[in-house]
């Protein structure tokens, strides 16, 4: 029997996991739940699953969360709960699904405790990848990734010896602007952006997606989790979304990972690793015809993506400076404060105005991170509309 902890219960990706359990009643117990502000979920999901713990954002609706109840878990609120719910005693795997580098110091808790951590949250990967290793090493637990592509790339390369792999590659579906010329894709609306042909997702990663900053930091993940350098990961597009990832072998064979884009199959994955069974999900269907294609992605449409790998390649903070000025600039273009444009144009000014140090420890990581918000801020303030 798997305990599981969940940060982020109340996500996108929380809720897809929380399916999963309710498929596998033997094999996965919850014991701690972790969310935000959405109230009346948590409350619905302590009443079906019981977790002996449970954290929300502020300490008002802990209360209130506590005066609702139907039984008495221990209740928690803010940053405290969230790390409590990360090492809780009970739990031998953690869900870290939190959005943003929110979840970094949770994450990073979690590993040094020993769990084992299945990681959906890949801003701390592109935030802290070297001090996430050090605690992955330090605890002597597990790190799987959620996100499909790397899902898809732990399938791939088990067992391989580095020394026979020429590259990676993690697909894109290309997002809503795929086909877009450059001056519709200037002019895009929120609600066009909010529009992902292929994934349902919450609001920060659809947005990711369609300006393909998504896909930068997965390389950015992919890069940390497998010890790979910028040049050895590459991504292609891929509107269907049914190939995630494919490892390139120094003989010039690929290999390739195939299944349904339903993230409900690589959280099993990572909660259930190394067991397959049969899962909430239908098999893949090889009796329908269908066309699968793929094409290079195009950096002068979706500069965010040559953002990301000068990030990667400069090392150091850069990547904490570039997840901080996205998110700022995403939430800004969220609440119609900025255009799509503006959030490629604030991260390149935040990179270029912050120089980056060597990540030593959390504490450099988080100050590269406040840094970038207060530069990203400021020009967000002078470009808003
Ligand atoms: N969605 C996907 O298909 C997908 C795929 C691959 C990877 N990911 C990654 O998974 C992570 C979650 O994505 P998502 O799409 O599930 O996001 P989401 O739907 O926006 O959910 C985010 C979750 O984090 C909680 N949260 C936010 N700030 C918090 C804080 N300060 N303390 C505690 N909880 C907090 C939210 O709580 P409330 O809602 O209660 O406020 C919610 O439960 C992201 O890093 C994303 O990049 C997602």
């Amino acid at each position: 029997m798997k305990n599981i902890s969940i940060l982020g219960s109340t996500g996108s990706i929380g809720t897809s996991a929380l399916d999963v359990v309710v498929a596998h009643p033997d094999r996965i117990r919850i014991v701690a739940l972790a969310a935000g502000r959405n109230l009346d979920l948590i409350q619905a999901q302590c009443e079906q699953f019981k977790p002996k713990l449970v954290s929300v954002s502020s300490s008002e609706d802990a209360a209130l969360l506590k005066k609702y109840l139907s039984y008495k878990p221990e209740i928690m609120s803010g940053p405290d709960g969230l790390l409590a719910c990360a090492v809780c005693s009970e739990a031998d795997t953690v869900l870290a699904a939190v959005v943003g580098s929110a979840g970094v110091a949770s994450t990073e808790a979690a590993l040094r405790s020993g769990k084992r951590v299945c990681q959906a949250n890949k801003e701390s990967l592109v935030v802290g990848g070297e001090l996430m290793r050090a605690a992955l090493v330090h605890g002597g637990g597990e790190l799987l990734p959620v996100d499909s592509e790397h899902a898809a790339l732990h399938q791939l390369l088990a067992d391989r010896s580095p020394d026979t792999i020429r590259e990676i590659r993690i697909t894109a579906s290309g997002g809503p602007f795929r086909n877009w010329p450059m001056k519709r894709i200037i002019a895009a609306t929120r609600e066009e952006a909010l529009n992902h042909p292929t994934w349902k997702m919450g609001p920060k990663i659809t947005i990711d997606s369609a300006t393909l900053m998504n896909k930068g930091l997965e390389v950015i993940e992919a890069a940390v989790l497998f010890g790979l350098n910028a040049s050895q990961v590459r991504v292609t597009i891929h509107p269907q979304s049914q190939v995630h990832a494919m490892v390139g072998f120094t003989d010039g064979t690929y290999q390739l990972q195939v299944c349904a884009n339903d993230m409900k199959l690589p959280i099993q994955y990572a909660l259930l690793y190394p067991e397959r069974m049969a899962g909430p999900v239908p098999f893949y269907d090889w009796d329908t015809s269908r066309m699968w294609t793929f094409e290079p992605p195009d950096l002068e449409r979706f500069p965010c993506l040559a953002l990301a790998y000068t990030a990667l390649e400069s090392g150091g903070t850069a990547p904490a400076i570039l997840n901080a000025a996205n998110e700022e600039a995403v939430a800004s273009f969220l609440n119609d404060s900025i255009g799509l444009w503006d959030i490629q144009a604030c991260i390149r000014h935040t990179l270029e105005t912050e120089a980056p140090v060597p990540a030593t420890d959390i504490e450099a990581v988080m100050e590269a991170d406040r840094c970038a918000r207060e530069i990203a801020k400021k020009w967000i303030g002078e470009h808003a509309f």
